[in-house]
């Protein structure tokens, strides 16, 4: 790696793409394998349906999708990318990083090139780490990928979880941008007191899977909904809120909330706490469910796509997840 010099400019999103799976599960398809209904769902989180993973299909080919329309859009060459982060709570394997894989199947260039586990925060986390890697001049654009499988770790007998969450992938290019846009605030955090609310017990190297709990439902992502519903309502203002002061904003200054997707109820609280209209935040966890590290990236998408996201767009990005992690950053489109 050569000497590095501070990068003084703006840095900001050369390039955005996203993929979901086919497959479809709906509401209707959960409440033939547990016992909910499809208006318990829709009344209490927002999701209709989610994407699943195909049974063939592993999460870096979503991944991969993603970040080579995010790679076509910047119209960067891939060579030309010096780092690659990948975000996930569900990776291809344990060894090696899904980082790797994808730098190889990409041509990205030499540079850091790993997996970051910041469970639902990924995104955010992940692009604060690019934000900071070229600030500091250690790379001039940097790759990140959102991309989770909850899928692959979900209990499906299990109502509490497996109505939450959907699969995804999101990736963008960072780099230099064009003055007034780009990353203009950030905050992140972990309160750790919280570490087992969200949590998937055997699997790791606390617990190895064995014989005997290969079939128990410690393989599976466990959750304490309410506990985590009450941490989320209070996070996503004071996240957001903490970013605007770091930018010098105020939330009137906001066009559009991107918050991540994982009830809606969380999402009014925080639009009722900002006084925030409905048209300026963005939904799509009705079409994806929780789709995790890949959350921000699909509802940044979603809302381009219907018109809500220009160039000169100020975006509140914000997130919250296992650990208890939590994020937030500002950026001008
Ligand atoms: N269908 C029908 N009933 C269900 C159900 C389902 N899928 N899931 C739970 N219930 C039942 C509960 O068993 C409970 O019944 P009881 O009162 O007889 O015990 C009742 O509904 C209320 O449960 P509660 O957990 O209080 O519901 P809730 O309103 O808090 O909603 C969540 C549950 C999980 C949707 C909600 O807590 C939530 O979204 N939490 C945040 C989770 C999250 O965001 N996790 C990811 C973080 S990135």
């Amino acid at each position: 790696m050569s000497k590095t010099t501070v990068f003084e400019g703006p840095i900001g999103v050369l390039g955005l793409g996203v993929c979901v799976p086919n497959r479809i599960l709906s509401n209707a398809d959960l409440e033939k394998m547990v016992d909910t209904t499809d208006e318990w769902i829709v009344t209490r989180t927002g999701i209709h349906e989610r994407r699943i993973l195909e049974d063939h299909q592993v999460p870096s080919d979503i991944a991969y999708q993603a970040a080579k329309r995010a790679i076509e859009e910047s119209g960067v060459d891939p060579s030309e990318i010096g780092a690659l982060i990948y975000c996930t709570y569900t990776p291809d394997h344990f060894m090696p990083p899904t980082a790797c894989i994808l730098q190889h199947k990409l041509g990205i260039g030499s540079g850091l090139c790993y997996d970051m586990n910041a469970a639902c925060t990924g995104f955010i986390y992940g692009l604060q780490n690019a934000y900071a890697m070229i600030r500091s001049g250690m790379a001039k654009k940097v790759l990140v990928i959102g991309c989770d499988c909850a899928s692959r770790i979900v209990d499906y007998t299990d109502r509490n979880t497996c109505i939450l969450f959907g699969d995804g992938a999101g990736a963008m290019v960072i780099g230099e941008v064009p003055e007034g846009r780009g990353i203009l605030g950030n905050m992140a955090g972990c309160d750790g007191a919280g570490a087992m609310l969200i949590y998937q017990k055997v699997g790791a190297c606390a617990f190895p899977m064995t014989k005997q709990n290969i079939d128990t439902k410690d393989r599976y992502m466990q959750m304490n909904g309410r506990e985590v519903f009450k941490f989320a309502v209070k996070i996503v203002t004071d996240a957001v809120e903490a970013a605007l002061a770091d930018a010098g904003l105020d939330v009137k200054d906001v066009d559009l909330l991107v918050p991540h997707q994982a009830n809606v109820r969380i999402i009014q609280a925080a639009q009722e706490r900002f006084n925030f209209a409905e048209e300026k935040t963005v939904i799509t966890m009705d079409k994806y469910g929780n789709t995790s590290a890949a959350s921000i990236p699909l509802a940044l998408d979603d809302a381009r796509k219907r018109g809500k996201l220009k160039v000169g767009t100020t975006c509140a990005l914000v997130a919250f997840g296992a650990g208890l992690t939590y994020a937030a950053s500002i950026v001008r489109w």
